[in-house]
Protein backbone atom coordinates (compact mmCIF):
# COMPACT_ATOMS: atom_id res chain seq x y z
CA UNK A 1 0.00 0.00 0.00
CA UNK A 2 1.64 3.29 -0.69
CA UNK A 3 2.04 6.61 1.32
CA UNK A 4 -1.03 9.46 0.39
CA UNK A 5 -0.19 10.84 -2.09
CA UNK A 6 -0.83 14.49 -2.88
CA UNK A 7 -2.06 15.25 -6.59
CA UNK A 8 -2.24 18.97 -7.19
CA UNK A 9 -2.52 18.76 -11.17
CA UNK A 10 -4.26 15.65 -11.66
CA UNK A 11 -7.79 15.69 -13.04
CA UNK A 12 -10.63 13.17 -10.77
CA UNK A 13 -11.15 10.49 -12.55
CA UNK A 14 -14.59 8.39 -13.02
CA UNK A 15 -16.57 8.13 -9.65
CA UNK A 16 -15.57 5.26 -8.28
CA UNK A 17 -13.52 4.71 -4.95
CA UNK A 18 -10.54 2.19 -5.38
CA UNK A 19 -11.36 -0.93 -3.31
CA UNK A 20 -7.82 -1.58 -1.53
CA UNK A 21 -8.59 -2.72 2.28
CA UNK A 22 -8.35 0.38 4.54
CA UNK A 23 -7.59 -2.69 7.29
CA UNK A 24 -4.21 -4.11 9.01
CA UNK A 25 -1.18 -1.87 8.95
CA UNK A 26 -2.65 0.12 5.61
CA UNK A 27 -3.63 3.83 5.34
CA UNK A 28 -6.82 4.02 6.54
CA UNK A 29 -9.25 5.32 3.38
CA UNK A 30 -10.98 8.65 4.64
CA UNK A 31 -14.11 10.22 2.37
CA UNK A 32 -14.80 14.11 2.98
CA UNK A 33 -18.32 15.08 2.54
CA UNK A 34 -18.37 18.57 1.97
CA UNK A 35 -15.49 20.56 0.79
CA UNK A 36 -15.45 23.65 1.57
CA UNK A 37 -13.11 25.63 4.44
CA UNK A 38 -13.16 23.08 6.51
CA UNK A 39 -13.34 20.09 4.12
CA UNK A 40 -10.25 21.54 2.76
CA UNK A 41 -8.37 21.63 6.00
CA UNK A 42 -8.98 18.05 6.90
CA UNK A 43 -8.02 17.19 3.36
CA UNK A 44 -4.62 18.74 4.23
CA UNK A 45 -3.88 16.92 7.36
CA UNK A 46 -5.07 13.47 6.30
CA UNK A 47 -2.63 14.20 3.34
CA UNK A 48 -0.08 14.70 6.00
CA UNK A 49 -0.64 11.82 8.09
CA UNK A 50 1.15 9.16 7.27
CA UNK A 51 -1.68 6.58 8.31
CA UNK A 52 -4.50 7.78 6.03
CA UNK A 53 -5.16 8.63 2.51
CA UNK A 54 -7.91 11.03 1.13
CA UNK A 55 -9.88 8.29 -1.78
CA UNK A 56 -13.15 10.27 -1.87
CA UNK A 57 -14.98 13.80 -1.86
CA UNK A 58 -18.49 14.40 -2.21
CA UNK A 59 -19.74 17.83 -2.89
CA UNK A 60 -23.00 19.27 -4.74
CA UNK A 61 -21.46 22.42 -5.94
CA UNK A 62 -17.58 21.98 -6.27
CA UNK A 63 -15.07 19.17 -7.73
CA UNK A 64 -11.82 21.39 -6.52
CA UNK A 65 -10.88 19.53 -3.73
CA UNK A 66 -11.51 16.33 -5.63
CA UNK A 67 -9.28 16.82 -8.95
CA UNK A 68 -6.72 18.95 -6.41
CA UNK A 69 -5.86 15.09 -4.74
CA UNK A 70 -6.88 13.04 -7.92
CA UNK A 71 -9.71 11.41 -6.27
CA UNK A 72 -12.91 10.22 -7.11
CA UNK A 73 -15.82 13.04 -6.86
CA UNK A 74 -19.55 12.35 -6.13
CA UNK A 75 -22.30 14.98 -6.29
CA UNK A 76 -23.98 13.28 -3.67
CA UNK A 77 -22.43 11.74 -0.56
CA UNK A 78 -25.27 9.07 -0.64
CA UNK A 79 -23.61 7.78 -4.01
CA UNK A 80 -20.13 7.88 -2.27
CA UNK A 81 -21.16 5.78 0.56
CA UNK A 82 -23.08 3.33 -2.08
CA UNK A 83 -19.77 3.10 -3.96
CA UNK A 84 -17.90 1.71 -0.90
CA UNK A 85 -14.05 1.26 -0.88
CA UNK A 86 -13.72 4.11 2.26
CA UNK A 87 -13.28 3.41 5.93
CA UNK A 88 -14.65 6.26 7.28
CA UNK A 89 -15.76 9.25 6.69
CA UNK A 90 -15.44 13.31 7.55
CA UNK A 91 -18.46 15.03 7.50
CA UNK A 92 -17.75 19.03 6.82
CA UNK A 93 -21.15 19.87 5.01
CA UNK A 94 -23.51 23.01 6.84
CA UNK A 95 -24.29 22.70 9.95
CA UNK A 96 -27.96 21.78 8.87
CA UNK A 97 -27.14 18.44 7.04
CA UNK A 98 -24.81 16.99 9.93
CA UNK A 99 -27.46 15.00 11.48
CA UNK A 100 -29.17 13.34 8.08
CA UNK A 101 -25.82 13.00 6.51
CA UNK A 102 -24.25 10.90 10.20
CA UNK A 103 -27.06 8.89 10.23
CA UNK A 104 -26.54 7.82 6.75
CA UNK A 105 -23.33 6.81 7.94
CA UNK A 106 -24.45 5.02 10.87
CA UNK A 107 -26.40 2.66 8.32
CA UNK A 108 -23.32 1.86 6.33
CA UNK A 109 -21.53 0.91 8.78
CA UNK A 110 -19.00 3.93 8.42
CA UNK A 111 -17.41 5.75 11.32
CA UNK A 112 -17.15 9.15 11.22
CA UNK A 113 -15.97 12.75 12.23
CA UNK A 114 -18.33 14.52 12.19
CA UNK A 115 -17.68 18.50 12.35
CA UNK A 116 -19.60 20.66 15.02
CA UNK A 117 -22.21 21.64 15.71
CA UNK A 118 -23.64 18.51 15.86
CA UNK A 119 -26.67 19.82 14.35
CA UNK A 120 -28.73 23.31 14.73
CA UNK A 121 -30.94 21.78 17.22
CA UNK A 122 -30.46 19.98 20.34
CA UNK A 123 -33.89 17.62 19.34
CA UNK A 124 -31.91 16.73 16.12
CA UNK A 125 -28.76 15.84 18.11
CA UNK A 126 -30.40 13.86 20.37
CA UNK A 127 -32.01 11.54 17.36
CA UNK A 128 -28.07 10.81 16.29
CA UNK A 129 -27.61 10.49 20.32
CA UNK A 130 -29.96 7.66 20.13
CA UNK A 131 -28.73 5.97 16.82
CA UNK A 132 -25.42 6.00 18.11
CA UNK A 133 -26.40 4.35 21.32
CA UNK A 134 -28.36 1.56 19.70
CA UNK A 135 -25.40 0.41 17.35
CA UNK A 136 -21.33 -0.15 17.24
CA UNK A 137 -20.29 2.67 14.62
CA UNK A 138 -18.69 5.34 16.45
CA UNK A 139 -18.82 8.97 15.25
CA UNK A 140 -16.14 11.07 16.58
CA UNK A 141 -17.29 14.93 17.42
CA UNK A 142 -15.22 17.44 15.73
CA UNK A 143 -14.73 19.99 19.00
CA UNK A 144 -10.37 19.77 17.77
CA UNK A 145 -9.92 22.06 20.13
CA UNK A 146 -10.38 19.24 23.49
CA UNK A 147 -7.17 17.50 21.53
CA UNK A 148 -4.92 20.52 21.83
CA UNK A 149 -1.93 19.91 24.24
CA UNK A 150 -2.61 23.31 26.54
CA UNK A 151 -6.13 21.75 26.78
CA UNK A 152 -4.53 18.65 28.24
CA UNK A 153 -2.43 20.50 30.58
CA UNK A 154 -5.17 22.72 32.27
CA UNK A 155 -7.47 19.70 32.29
CA UNK A 156 -4.37 18.54 34.51
CA UNK A 157 -3.74 21.38 36.11
CA UNK A 158 -7.32 21.80 37.65
CA UNK A 159 -7.57 18.17 38.21
CA UNK A 160 -4.43 18.14 39.79
CA UNK A 161 -6.23 21.03 42.65
CA UNK A 162 -3.03 23.35 42.16
CA UNK A 163 -6.04 25.88 41.26
CA UNK A 164 -8.37 24.77 44.45
CA UNK A 165 -12.17 24.79 44.56
CA UNK A 166 -13.11 26.41 41.16
CA UNK A 167 -14.70 29.77 41.12
CA UNK A 168 -14.42 31.87 37.81
CA UNK A 169 -13.76 31.77 34.44
CA UNK A 170 -13.82 33.98 31.70
CA UNK A 171 -13.28 34.20 27.98
CA UNK A 172 -13.13 36.37 24.52
CA UNK A 173 -12.94 35.30 21.02
CA UNK A 174 -13.05 38.59 19.20
CA UNK A 175 -11.93 39.01 15.63
CA UNK A 176 -13.01 39.69 12.44
CA UNK A 177 -14.03 37.56 9.64
CA UNK A 178 -13.63 39.02 6.05
CA UNK A 179 -17.12 40.07 4.90
CA UNK A 180 -16.69 37.81 1.88
CA UNK A 181 -16.78 34.63 4.47
CA UNK A 182 -20.44 35.08 4.70
CA UNK A 183 -21.17 34.90 0.47
CA UNK A 184 -22.02 31.51 1.15
CA UNK A 185 -25.66 32.06 2.87
CA UNK A 186 -26.00 29.21 5.13
CA UNK A 187 -23.65 31.23 7.20
CA UNK A 188 -26.19 34.14 7.65
CA UNK A 189 -29.46 32.04 8.26
CA UNK A 190 -30.76 30.81 11.31
CA UNK A 191 -28.20 27.76 11.91
CA UNK A 192 -25.34 29.38 11.49
CA UNK A 193 -24.80 32.74 14.01
CA UNK A 194 -21.35 33.15 15.72
CA UNK A 195 -22.82 31.29 18.69
CA UNK A 196 -23.41 28.28 16.57
CA UNK A 197 -20.14 28.18 14.24
CA UNK A 198 -17.60 29.59 17.07
CA UNK A 199 -18.80 30.45 20.97
CA UNK A 200 -20.26 26.39 20.82
CA UNK A 201 -16.31 25.55 20.36
CA UNK A 202 -15.57 27.74 23.92
CA UNK A 203 -18.46 26.27 25.50
CA UNK A 204 -17.64 22.63 24.87
CA UNK A 205 -14.06 23.31 26.60
CA UNK A 206 -15.92 25.25 29.13
CA UNK A 207 -17.97 22.19 29.65
CA UNK A 208 -14.45 19.91 29.50
CA UNK A 209 -12.56 22.17 32.06
CA UNK A 210 -15.34 23.14 34.52
CA UNK A 211 -17.50 20.99 34.83
CA UNK A 212 -21.16 20.97 33.52
CA UNK A 213 -23.07 23.90 32.97
CA UNK A 214 -27.25 24.02 34.23
CA UNK A 215 -28.23 27.74 33.57
CA UNK A 216 -27.10 30.27 30.80
CA UNK A 217 -27.78 34.42 30.68
CA UNK A 218 -27.27 35.99 27.31
CA UNK A 219 -27.79 38.96 25.23
CA UNK A 220 -26.78 38.70 21.14
CA UNK A 221 -26.53 41.30 18.50
CA UNK A 222 -26.68 41.52 14.87
CA UNK A 223 -26.28 45.56 14.99
CA UNK A 224 -22.95 45.14 12.78
CA UNK A 225 -23.64 42.45 9.53
CA UNK A 226 -27.54 43.23 10.46
CA UNK A 227 -28.13 39.27 9.17
CA UNK A 228 -30.59 37.38 10.55
CA UNK A 229 -28.30 35.70 12.79
CA UNK A 230 -25.90 37.19 15.47
CA UNK A 231 -22.76 38.61 15.09
CA UNK A 232 -21.94 39.52 18.73
CA UNK A 233 -23.10 37.94 21.96
CA UNK A 234 -22.32 38.38 25.85
CA UNK A 235 -23.00 35.10 27.68
CA UNK A 236 -23.00 33.94 31.94
CA UNK A 237 -23.45 30.42 32.16
CA UNK A 238 -23.47 29.03 35.76
CA UNK A 239 -21.41 25.24 36.44
CA UNK A 240 -23.18 22.41 38.46
CA UNK A 241 -20.27 22.93 40.80
CA UNK A 242 -21.31 26.38 41.56
CA UNK A 243 -18.84 28.08 39.59
CA UNK A 244 -19.43 31.15 37.28
CA UNK A 245 -18.65 32.22 33.79
CA UNK A 246 -18.12 35.13 30.79
CA UNK A 247 -17.58 34.75 27.24
CA UNK A 248 -17.92 37.54 24.75
CA UNK A 249 -17.63 36.73 21.44
CA UNK A 250 -17.62 39.05 18.09
CA UNK A 251 -16.94 38.38 14.37
CA UNK A 252 -17.18 41.55 13.51
CA UNK A 253 -14.82 43.37 15.65
CA UNK A 254 -10.93 44.04 15.11
CA UNK A 255 -9.11 42.39 18.08
CA UNK A 256 -7.18 40.04 18.83
CA UNK A 257 -8.24 38.09 21.97
CA UNK A 258 -9.55 34.88 20.56
CA UNK A 259 -8.26 31.24 20.32
CA UNK A 260 -7.60 31.37 16.59
CA UNK A 261 -5.13 34.03 17.03
CA UNK A 262 -3.21 33.19 20.07
CA UNK A 263 -2.75 29.19 20.24
CA UNK A 264 -0.95 28.91 17.19
CA UNK A 265 -3.30 25.96 16.58
CA UNK A 266 -3.67 26.43 12.50
CA UNK A 267 -1.26 28.37 10.65
CA UNK A 268 -3.87 30.08 8.79
CA UNK A 269 -4.29 32.83 11.56
CA UNK A 270 -1.37 35.29 12.38
CA UNK A 271 -0.27 34.18 15.90
CA UNK A 272 0.24 36.71 18.80
CA UNK A 273 2.31 34.65 21.20
CA UNK A 274 1.34 37.26 24.32
CA UNK A 275 -2.30 37.26 24.45
CA UNK A 276 -4.56 34.54 25.95
CA UNK A 277 -8.52 33.79 25.16
CA UNK A 278 -9.25 32.37 29.34
CA UNK A 279 -8.78 33.21 32.46
CA UNK A 280 -9.80 30.58 34.83
CA UNK A 281 -9.81 31.34 38.55
CA UNK A 282 -9.61 29.10 41.94
CA UNK A 283 -9.34 29.37 45.94
CA UNK A 284 -5.88 28.38 45.19
CA UNK A 285 -4.72 30.06 42.21
CA UNK A 286 -5.38 31.00 38.56
CA UNK A 287 -4.26 30.57 34.79
CA UNK A 288 -3.65 32.19 32.05
CA UNK A 289 -4.85 30.17 28.65
CA UNK A 290 -2.67 29.53 26.38
CA UNK A 291 0.26 31.39 28.32
CA UNK A 292 -0.36 28.61 31.11
CA UNK A 293 0.89 30.98 33.40
CA UNK A 294 -0.28 30.13 36.78
CA UNK A 295 -0.20 32.62 39.66
CA UNK A 296 -0.68 32.11 43.27
CA UNK A 297 0.56 33.32 47.09
CA UNK A 298 3.48 32.26 48.71
CA UNK A 299 1.96 32.31 51.73
CA UNK A 300 -1.32 33.64 53.15
CA UNK A 301 -3.54 34.32 50.37
CA UNK A 302 -4.59 37.99 50.48
CA UNK A 303 -4.44 40.36 47.77
CA UNK A 304 -2.06 42.77 49.38
CA UNK A 305 0.70 40.29 48.65
CA UNK A 306 2.20 39.78 45.44
CA UNK A 307 1.83 36.92 43.57
CA UNK A 308 3.90 34.18 42.16
CA UNK A 309 4.02 33.35 38.79
CA UNK A 310 4.89 29.83 37.09
CA UNK A 311 4.65 28.16 33.86
CA UNK A 312 2.68 24.92 33.15
CA UNK A 313 4.37 22.73 30.24
CA UNK A 314 1.86 22.34 27.45
CA UNK A 315 3.50 20.10 25.17
CA UNK A 316 3.93 20.24 21.74
CA UNK A 317 1.46 19.99 18.51
CA UNK A 318 -2.01 21.33 17.26
CA UNK A 319 -5.23 19.58 17.81
CA UNK A 320 -6.08 19.07 14.07
CA UNK A 321 -3.02 16.62 13.65
CA UNK A 322 -4.07 15.32 17.25
CA UNK A 323 -7.83 14.49 16.51
CA UNK A 324 -6.74 12.87 14.00
CA UNK A 325 -4.80 10.36 15.45
CA UNK A 326 -7.47 10.04 17.69
CA UNK A 327 -9.76 9.32 14.95
CA UNK A 328 -7.56 6.41 13.37
CA UNK A 329 -7.65 4.63 16.75
CA UNK A 330 -11.72 5.16 16.80
CA UNK A 331 -11.61 3.71 13.41
CA UNK A 332 -9.33 0.83 14.43
CA UNK A 333 -11.37 0.18 17.51
CA UNK A 334 -8.27 0.57 19.71
CA UNK A 335 -10.16 4.13 21.50
CA UNK A 336 -13.55 5.61 22.17
CA UNK A 337 -14.29 8.82 20.86
CA UNK A 338 -12.42 10.75 23.39
CA UNK A 339 -15.20 13.35 21.95
CA UNK A 340 -18.84 11.49 21.76
CA UNK A 341 -22.29 12.75 20.48
CA UNK A 342 -23.47 12.85 23.72
CA UNK A 343 -20.49 15.80 24.04
CA UNK A 344 -21.54 17.12 20.95
CA UNK A 345 -25.16 17.68 22.13
CA UNK A 346 -24.72 19.17 25.56
CA UNK A 347 -22.21 21.37 23.97
CA UNK A 348 -24.91 22.58 21.94
CA UNK A 349 -27.69 22.67 24.41
CA UNK A 350 -25.38 24.92 26.17
CA UNK A 351 -25.61 27.21 23.02
CA UNK A 352 -29.58 26.58 22.61
CA UNK A 353 -30.37 27.67 26.13
CA UNK A 354 -28.16 30.87 25.31
CA UNK A 355 -30.16 31.38 21.92
CA UNK A 356 -33.33 31.17 24.42
CA UNK A 357 -32.07 33.34 26.80
CA UNK A 358 -31.24 36.30 24.64
CA UNK A 359 -34.72 35.80 23.10
CA UNK A 360 -36.22 35.99 25.80
CA UNK A 361 -34.11 38.25 28.36
CA UNK A 362 -34.28 35.57 31.30
CA UNK A 363 -32.06 32.58 32.65
CA UNK A 364 -32.71 29.57 30.71
CA UNK A 365 -31.92 26.38 32.90
CA UNK A 366 -29.90 23.21 30.63
CA UNK A 367 -32.98 21.06 31.79
CA UNK A 368 -35.62 23.40 29.82
CA UNK A 369 -33.28 22.49 26.55
CA UNK A 370 -32.59 18.55 26.88
CA UNK A 371 -35.84 17.79 29.26
CA UNK A 372 -36.58 14.11 29.23
CA UNK A 373 -33.24 13.50 27.54
CA UNK A 374 -31.38 14.39 30.40
CA UNK A 375 -30.18 10.98 31.47
CA UNK A 376 -29.26 10.01 27.71
CA UNK A 377 -26.63 12.79 28.00
CA UNK A 378 -25.53 13.22 31.25
N1 LIG B 1 -13.76 22.58 13.65
C1 LIG B 1 -13.64 23.82 13.22
O1 LIG B 1 -12.85 24.60 13.72
C2 LIG B 1 -14.47 24.30 12.08
C3 LIG B 1 -14.06 25.40 11.33
C4 LIG B 1 -14.85 25.81 10.26
C5 LIG B 1 -16.02 25.14 9.97
N2 LIG B 1 -16.41 24.08 10.74
C6 LIG B 1 -17.66 23.39 10.46
O2 LIG B 1 -17.49 22.69 9.24
C7 LIG B 1 -18.70 22.72 8.49
C8 LIG B 1 -18.43 23.32 7.12
O3 LIG B 1 -18.03 24.65 7.30
P1 LIG B 1 -17.22 25.40 6.15
O4 LIG B 1 -16.75 26.67 6.76
O5 LIG B 1 -16.25 24.49 5.53
O6 LIG B 1 -18.40 25.71 5.14
P2 LIG B 1 -18.28 25.95 3.57
O7 LIG B 1 -19.52 26.65 3.17
O8 LIG B 1 -16.96 26.55 3.25
O9 LIG B 1 -18.27 24.48 2.97
C9 LIG B 1 -19.38 23.62 3.04
C10 LIG B 1 -19.36 22.74 1.79
O10 LIG B 1 -20.36 21.73 1.92
C11 LIG B 1 -20.97 21.56 0.65
N3 LIG B 1 -22.26 20.93 0.86
C12 LIG B 1 -23.48 21.49 1.04
N4 LIG B 1 -24.40 20.53 1.21
C13 LIG B 1 -23.75 19.35 1.11
C14 LIG B 1 -24.16 17.99 1.20
N5 LIG B 1 -25.42 17.66 1.44
N6 LIG B 1 -23.23 17.02 1.04
C15 LIG B 1 -21.94 17.34 0.82
N7 LIG B 1 -21.50 18.61 0.75
C16 LIG B 1 -22.39 19.60 0.89
C17 LIG B 1 -21.03 22.96 0.06
O11 LIG B 1 -21.17 22.90 -1.35
C18 LIG B 1 -19.67 23.52 0.50
O12 LIG B 1 -18.67 23.27 -0.46
C19 LIG B 1 -19.70 23.52 9.30
O13 LIG B 1 -20.50 22.64 10.04
C20 LIG B 1 -18.83 24.33 10.24
O14 LIG B 1 -19.49 24.64 11.46
C21 LIG B 1 -15.66 23.65 11.76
Amino acid sequence: MSSPQYHPDRAAPASTVPAESGVGDAPLRIGIIGAGAMGRKHADIIGRNGLTKLVAVADPATTALAEQYGVPHFKDYRTLLDAGGVDALIIANPNGSHVPTALDCLSAGLPALLEKPIATSYSEAANLVRAVGAGETPILMGHHRRHHPAVKATKDTISRGDLGRLVAISGTWLTKKPDTYFDQTWRTVPGAGVMLINLVHDLDLFRHLCGEIVSVQAKSSNAIRKFAVEDTASVIVEFENGALGSFIISDAVVAPWGWDQVTEDDPAFPFNPSLSCYRIAGTRGALDFPQMAKFHHEGPSNWHHPLSMSFEPKGLGDSYTRQLSHFIDVVRGDAIPEVSVVDGARSLAVIEAAQKAARTGRTVQISEIIGHDAASVS
